[in-house]
Formats: C-alpha cells, structure tokens, sequence
C-alpha cells in the first residue's frame, strides 16, 4: 500500500512523492556499531527477501555498521529483479560530518558504497551539540542542486531545530524521522508529531517495535485476535494509520518481514486506534 504525500498543493512549490507506509530499516544489517562480515549471508537474505516480499524503501545511514549496511543494501538492490527507480533510498549523515565539506564527502562515500548515483532522501541522523545548522543545509542544498540527493530530511530533531531546517532547506523538508511507538509518545508531548501533521512533513517512526518489548496487555491482544493479526503488526498499523506517519521496521525473520509489510493493509477502526491510544497513555508512561 502507498502513501500518497502531497505537499503544499496550494502554494507555487507543489511537490509531489508517493512513499510506502512501511519500509525497511538496516540497523544491524552487516553489523552493529563496526562491520561484521561474518554475518553478510544473513544480512543480504534478510534483504532479498525484503525486495522480493515487495519493501520499496529501505532506511540506512553511513553509521550503520560503518558503511556495510550501505554495501549490503546496493549489493542485494543489483543483484534484485527490482530496478532502482523503482526504489526509495534513504541515508544519513552522522552527527560528525555536518560541516560543509564534510557533508559533502559523507555523501558521496554512501554513493560509492550503494554503488548509485543518488540517494532518494538524505537525513542528518542527528543534531550535534555546537553545529552550524546553516553551514550544513548549504552543502545538503547543494547535494540537492547536483542531483545527488532528491530530497532532504532530518531525524531526531525537536520542534526548533525542525524550523530551523525548514528555513535553512532550498526544497521541502520530508520527514523528521524519530523514535515512535505505542509506549513512547515523546514526540507527541514536544509537539512534533502535530506541527510534521499540519505542514506536511512526514514522521518516520524508527524502532516501531522496540525489540520486542511492546508489552502485549488486553487491548493490543483483543485487537490482533480481532484481525487475525500479531500484536507487533497492530503495533504498525496503529502507526502508519496516522496522518502524515509511516515506519521503517527491521527484521532478519522471513516471517516478521512479511507481517510487517502486510501490517501496511490493516484497517483499525477509529475505536481501535482510541483504545490503542488510552491503553498506552493511562496505564504505560
Ligand atoms: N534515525 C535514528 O536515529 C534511528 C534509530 C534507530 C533505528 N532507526 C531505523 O529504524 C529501523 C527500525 O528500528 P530498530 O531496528 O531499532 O527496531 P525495530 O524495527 O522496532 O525492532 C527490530 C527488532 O524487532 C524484531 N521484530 C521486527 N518485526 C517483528 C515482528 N513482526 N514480530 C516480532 N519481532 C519483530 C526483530 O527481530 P527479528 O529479526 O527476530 O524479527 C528485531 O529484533 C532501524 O533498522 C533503522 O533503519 C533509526
């Protein structure tokens, strides 16, 4: 299922993207915080899978495994059926490389690991005490101009810093990706969600599922009985139900790849997505 995102259709900018509710994350793909080859032939099954299940965007970042999720992610996208026009691909930049040049570098080292020639959104994974937000957008800008990067976003950015960027960015800010999930409503609390709803900018939910650790109470089992359905697979509808929110769950498991971009085509009711709603912010903050 696609999620059609139509920005400022009132204005001169109007700017159009489709993008699916559900994608997939790469975090642990090829490794964790450093590269771990020995785990290459469960990384790139893990994303052949995903590509043949039918996941168009996939969400990595240059951190991700130091670059082998980026490598992983290009190998299984070249050796796919799967065109990559027909792919949304997006990276990010490390808090690290945010000055001009930097920048600049960071993404073409993602291009030569994805072995493409853009990436479809670039995100500044996230804010870095002391950075020159200005500097930044100039060189994400100019990625932009040079057709590198489609579009521009951000991740685990708080309300100001959020306008900052919007006012920094030659061309719409898409998303504020940040940590989303039935316990955890932070970025409804600090306003985020609600200003992303009313201005078009997507929330990507990250961590969707948390490990596992969503806790099953009565609410969430009655609702997944009622659809057939797991209880982590309600967890994603209740997200992508939202206005303006998809999510980008991980999973090595062939099972819980395809669950969760079937997740993308469950229909709560608005008395669901209430009750989901009261369970959480009355019994688990
Ligand atoms: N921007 C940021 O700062 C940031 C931070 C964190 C994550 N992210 C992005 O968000 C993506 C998702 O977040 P995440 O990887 O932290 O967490 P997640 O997707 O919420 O959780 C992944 C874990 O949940 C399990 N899982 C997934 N689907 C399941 C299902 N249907 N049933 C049961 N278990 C399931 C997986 O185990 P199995 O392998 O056994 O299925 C895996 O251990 C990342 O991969 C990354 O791309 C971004």
């Amino acid at each position: 299922m696609k999620y059609e995102i139509i920005h400022n259709t009132s204005t001169s900018s109007v700017h159009r993207l489709t993008l699916p509710k559900i994608g997939f994350g790469t975090w642990k793909i090829g490794g964790e915080s450093s590269a771990d080859p020995t785990t290459d032939s469960v990384s790139l099954a893990a994303l052949h899978f995903a590509l043949e299940v039918g996941y168009t965007h996939f969400d990595t970042a240059e951190m991700y495994a130091n670059g082998h999720a980026e490598d992983l992610l290009g190998k299984a996208v070249r050796s796919s059926k799967v065109k990559r026009e027909a792919l949304f691909i997006t990276s990010k930049v490390t808090p690290s490389h945010l000055k001009y040049k930097l920048v600049l570098k960071a993404c073409e080292n993602s291009l030569r690991r994805l072995k493409m020639d853009y990436v479809d959104l670039y995100l500044i994974h996230w804010p870095q005490v002391g950075m020159k937000l200005e500097e930044t957008f100039r060189a994400l800008n100019k990625l932009v101009r040079d057709g590198k990067v489609k579009h521009l976003g951000v991740s685990n950015f708080n309300l100001k810093l959020l306008k900052q960027s919007q006012s920094f960015s030659e061309t719409p800010i898409i998303t504020n990706q940040v940590p989303y999930r039935l316990p955890d409503h932070a970025y409804i609390k600090n306003g985020v969600l609600e200003y992303c709803q009313q201005n078009d900018i997507l929330v990507t939910a990250y961590s969707p599922v948390q490990f596992r650790s969503i806790r099953v109470n009565k609410t969430l089992g009655e609702i997944a009985k009622a659809h057939s359905a797991t209880p982590f697979q309600i967890a994603l509808a209740w997200l992508v139900m939202q206005p303006r929110v998809i999510t980008i769950p991980m999973s090595f498991d062939p099972k819980h790849i395809k669950e969760n971009f079937d997740a993308a085509d469950i229909s709560l009711s608005a008395d669901e997505m209430q009750r989901l709603d009261n369970a959480w912010n009355k019994n688990d903050e």
